[in-house]
């Protein structure tokens, strides 16, 4: 409230309660020009007298950002477990606390905002931790994700192209919306048939967005990749074994550790090797 006016200022007194009752009392200033009519002056008058002090001011201003945030947290907390199933990861994956197993999942952690190649044999934890280190990152915020496999991701392209609302544009532009695409599984465990031309060409557009940066979504593709699987996968397995080489973070897990050398891709290994 305003303890004095002169030489063209207003001079308060902040009568903002503070959280433990009291008056906080401090002093400030603010410009006051009389601006000569009487109802103006009783007007402006009255809201001078409304102001706090910038400490004030700014301490509420925080106040309010720490209570958006915690709701924000609680409302991720509480939609957690539904967007986890929205993105189509498997009922076993969706709900763990810890990772499975560690250095594939500190792995992956430490790469979580890059495009990714994981491979390794069954059981080394590519899934549990790939969808671990998802679940971690949909607890701070929220992403669009959406998990496939390589038959599921096949499945609904082809159901798009036939579908009479919907089409294949319209897929490929959902993928595009996305945070994070998973593909798991796109080398099975005894290995693959070959990709019909039309899983080979989403598979292009899917690879070629990330190194093109057609699109922010990051791609992480999952499976038992051994020497000559892309080969075996596509018919010209140089423009993607290039793509995938520049593009993505690839990493092969094996029950204990990481390697991060590109062996497994590398054009001029065969499957003897
Ligand atoms: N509830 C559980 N708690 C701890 N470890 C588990 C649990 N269930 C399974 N595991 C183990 O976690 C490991 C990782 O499994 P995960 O499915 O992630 O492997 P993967 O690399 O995806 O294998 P695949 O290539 O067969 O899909 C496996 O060795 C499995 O035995
Ligand atoms: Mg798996
Ligand atoms: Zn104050």
């Amino acid at each position: 409230m305003i303890r004095e006016i002169r030489d063209g200022n207003a001079f308060c007194i902040c009568r903002n309660m503070l959280a433990d009752g009291t008056e906080c009392g401090r002093e400030f200033v603010v410009p006051f020009q009389t601006c000569g009519d009487e109802g103006m002056d009783k007007i402006l008058h009255t809201s001078i007298n409304a102001l706090i002090c910038e400490q004030c001011r700014e301490k509420e201003a925080e106040d309010e950002r720490v209570r958006q945030g915690e709701e924000q947290k609680h409302i991720l907390a509480e939609s957690l477990s539904e967007r986890m199933e929205r993105t189509g990861i498997p009922p076993r994956f969706r709900a763990m606390d810890k990772p499975w197993t560690r250095p594939a999942a500190e792995w992956i952690f430490r790469h979580r905002n890059e495009s990714l190649l994981i491979a390794g044999e069954t059981g080394v934890g590519k899934t549990s931790s790939a969808c671990f280190v998802i679940r971690w990152m949909m607890r701070q915020q929220f992403l669009r994700v959406r998990y496939y496999t390589r038959q599921t991701l096949i499945a609904e392209f082809v159901q798009s192209k036939t579908s009479d609302n919907d089409n294949e544009l319209r897929f490929l532009h959902r993928l595009d919306q996305l945070d994070y695409l998973i593909i798991d599984e796109l080398i099975g465990k005894k290995g693959e048939a070959k990709l019909s031309p039309s899983g080979q060409e989403l598979l292009f557009n899917i690879v070629d967005g990330v190194y093109s940066w057609a699109r922010g979504t990051k791609v992480w593709i999952l499976g038992n990749f051994q020497a000559g699987s892309i080969d075996r996968l596509v018919d010209d397995p140089r423009p993607f074994r290039r793509r995938f080489q520049e593009s993505f973070r690839i990493a092969w897990f094996d029950g204990d550790s990481v390697d991060e050398s590109l062996k497994v891709f590398d054009e001029n290994q065969t499957e003897e090797d």
